[in-house]
C-alpha cells in the first residue's frame, strides 16, 4: 500500500511573540506552496490567534503545544482543548518529553490530555522516546510500547486513526545527534507493530508516526522516505522559514 499522507509540524516550543510568529507564518506561506505534505506549526498559546489570522488562505494549521484534560475550573494558568477548539486549534501535542521531564507529566495525564483532546475535537500529537540511558540498556522498544499502550488506553480506533504519534528519543532532541534513518524506523515500526496489537492492521497503517529530534532540511529526506516514517516533529529547525520549508517537501 501506498505511504500516507507526510505530516511535519514544527514544534516552536517557547520561542516567538505573537508579531513574531505573524511575520513568520506570511513569510512561510509562499514557500510552501509546493509540498504535498500537511504542514503544521504549533506555537506558543498566546501566538495562537495571530498564527491562525496569518494562516488564512493558506493550508497550514495551527496547533498547541499542550492542554489541560478538563474543560474549566479552578486550574490556574491552564488552558482547555475546548478553548483550543474555539480559536480554531487543529492539533495538540502531547506528552513531549520536555512537560514530562520538567513539568511532571506522566502517562496517565498524558492519557487523560489524549482522551481529553477527541472529545473536544483536536488531533493529538502524542510525542513518546527514550532516553540515552534506556536506550544503551536495550529498554527501548520496551518503554516505547508502554509509553504508547499507556496514552491510548480507552481511545476507539475510530479515534485512533486521527491520532499522530512523534517518536523523539530525548537524546536526539535539540542535541545535533539525529537518529540514524535505520535508528528511527525501527522503532517506527515497533510503534506501528503495537498499534496493530492494540487495534488491527488496517488500523494501525492508518496512522500517521513522525520521527522528531535534530531534523534538518539535510536529513529529513532521508527519514521521511522510510516505510514507517510519516513525517517529522521538528524543533529548532522549524524557527527558520526556508529551512522549515525545505523540510515541509518531504
Ligand atoms: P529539535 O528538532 O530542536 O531537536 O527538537 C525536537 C523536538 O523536541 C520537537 O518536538
Amino acid at each position: 500500500m501506498s505511504k500516507r499522507k507526510l505530516i511535519v509540524a514544527g514544534n516552536w516550543k517557547m520561542n516567538k511573540t505573537p508579531a513574531e510568529a505573524s511575520a513568520f507564518i506570511k513569510e512561510l506561506k509562499p514557500l510552501i506552496k509546493g509540498s504535498r505534505s500537511e504542514i503544521v506549526c504549533a506555537v506558543p498559546f498566546v501566538d495562537i490567534q495571530t498564527s491562525i489570522t496569518a494562516a488564512r488562505g493558506s493550508r497550514i494549521k495551527i496547533a498547541a503545544q499542550n492542554m489541560h484534560f478538563e474543560e474549566k475550573g479552578a486550574y490556574t494558568g491552564e488552558v482547555s482543548g475546548q478553548m483550543l477548539k474555539d480559536m480554531g486549534v487543529k492539533y495538540v501535542i502531547i506528552g513531549h518529553s520536555e512537560r514530562r521531564e520538567y513539568f511532571a507529566e506522566t502517562n496517565k495525564t498524558v492519557n487523560k490530555k489524549v482522551l481529553a483532546a477527541f472529545k473536544y475535537g483536536l488531533k493529538p500529537i502524542i510525542c513518546v522516546g527514550e532516553s540515552l540511558a534506556q536506550r544503551d540498556a536495550g529498554l527501548t522498544a520496551e518503554h516505547v510500547r508502554y509509553q504508547v499502550k499507556a496514552a491510548l488506553l480507552g481511545v476507539t480506533a475510530e479515534q485512533v486513526k486521527k491520532a499522530v504519534i512523534a517518536y523523539e528519543p530525548i537524546w536526539a532532541i535539540g542535541t545535533g545527534r539525529t537518529a540514524t534513518a535505520e535508528q528511527a524506523e525501527e522503532v517506527c515500526r515497533i510503534i506501528r507493530l503495537t498499534l496493530k496489537e492494540l487495534y488491527s492492521k488496517r488500523v494501525a497503517c492508518m496512522v500517521r508516526i513522525q520521527y522528531g529530534g535534530s531534523v534538518k532540511a539535510d536529513n529529513a529526506h532521508e527519514l521521511f522516505s522510510m516505510e514507517d516514517i510519516d513525517g517529522g516533529l521538528v524543533g529548532g529547525a522549524s524557527l527558520k522559514t526556508a529551512e522549515f520549508a525545505a523540510i515541509s517537501a518531504g
